[in-house]
């Protein structure tokens, strides 16, 4: 059965390390991200862009699809499904349909309508059971044909948005989405500590968890991060894995261009990145 995220990230920030979320794409995608959370011990939340929404047949298909494999796989460990970087409308499509969490990301809207909007959702996600993520500060790079450039979030604002009930708090702190430019800054410890000291055992999230260096990732870890995005390592992963069987020509080989053997060694690159990252943010033998 999926869970509100709400426990697991409690859970997490007390223990000092973090969850992933992990973006999904497919089934392929959707089944390896759960195997590899059972084989590990170690809670998970299913990552769905309203882009991936639209993707895989809409939002009902995607619940329909997760939930009969928390059954068949057998797959015991806490399953948050949540809704990544949310609109106001689609927040509540996938609370209708079923997710178990979902992110309403008013970054965009002045303080005042973020508050505003955020409050609602909270009173809904409150009543029904559901986890809800909030952001403060854009996050830089392209989700879904929408560049944003990287910026601190003010701490003040964390706090106001904190304060309203939510189950865990996004914040930029310079954190970009896809891959890191060769002069980035890197992440601002300094705005991440005073978030912190304000939001106090408020779970925080880290976006664009990838090609964050191993070293950030912890650091960012013992200063309050209890949740970690991932989805361009995923499919950088998937790309090579694919390209690789089929410049080697696999596919013209017998029965390899079956469709299950074409994406085998693709599943298995998502397995093995997951499970890397499961390992970094210290949530193995945590479920
Ligand atoms: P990356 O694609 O950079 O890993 O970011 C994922 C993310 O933050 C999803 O919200």
């Amino acid at each position: 059965m999926l869970v509100s995220a709400k426990d697991m990230l409690n859970k997490a920030k007390a223990g000092h390390y973090a969850v992933g979320q992990f973006n999904i794409n497919n089934l392929e995608w959707t089944k390896a991200v759960l195997l590899t959370a059972q084989e590990n011990n170690s809670p998970v939340i299913l990552g769905v862009s309203e882009g991936a929404g639209k993707y895989m047949g809409g939002y009902k298909t995607i619940v329909g699809m997760v939930n009969g494999m928390l059954e068949e796989l057998k797959i015991t460990v806490p399953v948050a499904l949540h809704l990544d970087h949310g609109s106001y409308d689609h927040c509540y499509k996938c609370i209708d349909a079923g997710f178990s969490s979902v992110m309403f990301d008013g970054s965009h809207y002045p303080i005042e309508e973020n508050v505003e909007k955020t409050k609602e959702l909270v009173k809904v996600c409150n009543e029904k059971g559901l986890s809800l993520e909030a952001e403060v500060g854009s996050i830089g790079g392209e989700e879904d044909g929408v560049i944003g450039m990287g910026e601190c979030a003010d701490p003040q604002e964390c706090k106001a948005i904190a304060d309203l009930g939510v189950t865990m708090l996004a914040a930029g702190i310079g954190n970009i989405h896809g891959k890191y430019p060769e002069n980035w800054a890197g992440l601002s410890f300094e705005t991440l500590d005073a978030i912190q000291k304000l939001t106090k055992d408020m779970p925080l999230v880290l976006h664009g968890g990838t090609g964050i260096p191993a070293d950030m990732i912890k650091k960012a870890i013992t200063l309050g991060v209890a949740k970690i995005n991932v989805n361009t390592e995923c499919q950088l992963a998937f790309a090579a894995a694919t390209r690789k069987y089929i410049e080697e020509g696999k596919d013209l080989q017998g029965k390899g261009f079956d469709p299950r053997k074409v994406l085998a060694p693709g599943f298995e690159a998502i397995k093995a990145t997951v499970k890397e990252k499961m390992e970094l943010f210290g949530s193995v033998g945590q479920a």
